[in-house]
């Protein structure tokens, strides 16, 4: 694209102007990754990035589909963009991820003034899309005729290549090791619009997380739905090969902690998300033996009655689910962990609830996120269970179990206070003034006051206050306690 500049001199200048991208996104950490990915892809294409939407020629919304609350956020935040494309008739906006891929074309009819509309696998050529619907609209003779383009289809290949630097430049990486998720879950989408699990080769993880450290990275977070199947997709190895961790010698996030463990310069490993199925010894092993990797794992219950774990096909009842804890926890005492929990799925009863808040207390998770069951079209449950909890009871159940959450939370971090912890210092405190806030190998967040010279160093803290949500410290020069 070509604009016409003014220089300084007041004379017009023909000269190229980079292209403007913004994106937003919704949902989670695998999405945001994938924004990265889609700007850097922009980038290689002579594009540059803005803060300000008003200045964009091309707005991405990278989307959610896990709640219909998540599409209905989009479809206001898509609705504001109506009176910018009047403006700008020029202006690009595209909707990919993961409801662009559950909806497709009811997104054309539902925001007319949206031009292409990209599934979850086709961020690497989401340049040339944006091309085609340039191309198509000079064809039509002017940019305010409108073409649509729609890409949906689900690419197995999803290369990503080091050129696109899925990275903010700043302390801390995303590294998406597997995408999909192969679990059927009854009230997940995800599947759906994710498609089938796909791990990355280990070395090319490895030389990924080098690259992102030599550079400046310091804390890395290891995406996967389920991350701890990393590597049950691949081939087993061949003989003479290096065999892995994980089933019949295959690559598992055993081999990638380990492997990890040994890149300098990295400071800490964190995990996002865990599924209980997939817990091993060898990863037990794995987070006892590597200091980089953070005591703090995501492993999400979603509910404590095994009546309703077995109606969502978890493929664990709450024994099992203690047992995988047990392992964990035998290797690394101190481990905290974090869960999802779903409020009033079909067929729960007060008991099923009570048996919720039973494994919440007794696990004592330190951070819980809780979600009103909320029927998914195409979905198991949507099809063929009945959302029979009515909607206040939900309510009522959701607020029950926050309430218990932030007990369960504030008694977790308590634990802490007194104890002397390395904190990996993330950035200075938007809320108090020489303030810094940092995490604990627990992957608790700390505040206390220091110089902002420590950002990006760890510092060591004496822990004196918690909250449900986090730690109050000061800086320290004991040994720390474990
Ligand atoms: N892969 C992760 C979770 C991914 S979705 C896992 O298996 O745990 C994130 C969370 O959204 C889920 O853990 C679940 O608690 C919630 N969620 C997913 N579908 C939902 C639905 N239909 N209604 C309410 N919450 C849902
Ligand atoms: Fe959804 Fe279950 Fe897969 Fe998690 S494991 S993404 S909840 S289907
Ligand atoms: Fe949402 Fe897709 Fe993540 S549905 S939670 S953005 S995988």
């Amino acid at each position: 694209m070509t604009l016409t500049r003014t220089t300084s001199k007041g004379s017009p200048e023909s000269a190229p102007r980079a292209p403007k991208l913004h994106v937003v996104t919704f949902g989670c950490q695998m999405n945001k990754y994938d924004s990265l990915l889609a700007e850097g892809r922009f980038k290689r294409q002579g594009y540059a990035t803005t803060e300000d939407m008003g200045d964009a020629d091309v707005v991405l919304f990278n989307t959610c589909s896990v709640r219909e609350h998540a599409e209905e956020r989009t479809f206001s935040w898509l609705g504001e963009l109506k009176r910018a494309k009047e403006k700008n008739p020029g202006l690009v906006i595209g909707v990919m991820g993961c409801m662009a891929q559950r909806i497709g074309e009811e997104i054309f009819a539902r925001a007319g003034h949206v031009d292409l509309v990209a599934g979850t696998r086709q961020f690497a050529n989401l340049p040339q899309l944006v091309d085609r619907v340039r191309e198509a609209r000079e064809k039509r003779g002017g940019a305010d005729k409108g073409t649509r383009v729609l890409a949906l289809e689900m690419n197995d290949a999803v290369a990503v290549d080091r050129d696109d630097e899925p990275w903010d430049g700043g302390l801390h990486a995303y590294l998406t090791v597997m995408r999909g998720c192969d679990l059927n879950c009854t009230y997940c989408i995800v599947p759906a619009v994710r498609g089938r699990v796909l791990s990355y080769g280990i070395d090319k993880l490895v030389h990924e997380a080098e690259w992102f450290v030599s550079r400046g990275a310091k804390v890395i977070t290891l995406l996967g739905q389920t991350v701890n199947s990393y590597g049950e997709d691949c081939a087993p190895p061949l003989p003479g090969e290096a065999r892995g961790r994980g089933r019949q010698g295959r690559p598992s996030l055993a081999d990638l902690i380990y492997r990890l463990q040994d890149v300098r310069g990295l400071e800490r490993i964190r995990l996002i998300t865990l599924h209980p199925s997939y817990v091993t010894e060898a990863l037990a092993e794995a987070l006892r033996d590597c200091s980089k990797a953070e005591r703090y794992l995501p492993i999400p219950a979603q509910s404590g009655s095994d009546a309703i774990l077995r109606a969502m096909k978890r493929g664990y009842t709450t024994d099992l689910y203690k047992k995988r804890m047990e392992i964990l926890r035998s290797r690394v005492p101190d481990l905290e962990l974090a869960s999802d929990w779903i409020a009033g799925f079909c067929g729960e009863t007060d008991a099923d609830h009570a048996a919720s808040e039973a494994l919440m207390a007794e696990q004592g998770f330190v951070t819980n996120y809780i979600f009103k069951y909320d029927p998914r079209p195409t979905t198991h449950a949507a099809e063929h269970l009945t959302d029979d909890v009515p909607e206040d009871v939900k309510k009522e159940r959701n607020q029950r179990l926050l309430a218990l959450a932030e007990r369960v939370g504030l008694e977790r971090h308590g634990r802490h206070v007194g104890s002397v912890r390395d904190v990996f210092v993330e950035s200075v405190s938007d809320r108090t003034e020489g303030g810094l806030v940092g995490r604990t190998q627990h992957g608790l967040m700390t505040s206390f006051r220091g110089a902002p010279e420590l950002v990006g160093t760890v510092a060591r803290v004496q822990i004196e206050g918690a909250t449900a949500f986090g730690l109050s410290a000061s800086l320290a020069t004991s040994a720390p306690t474990c």
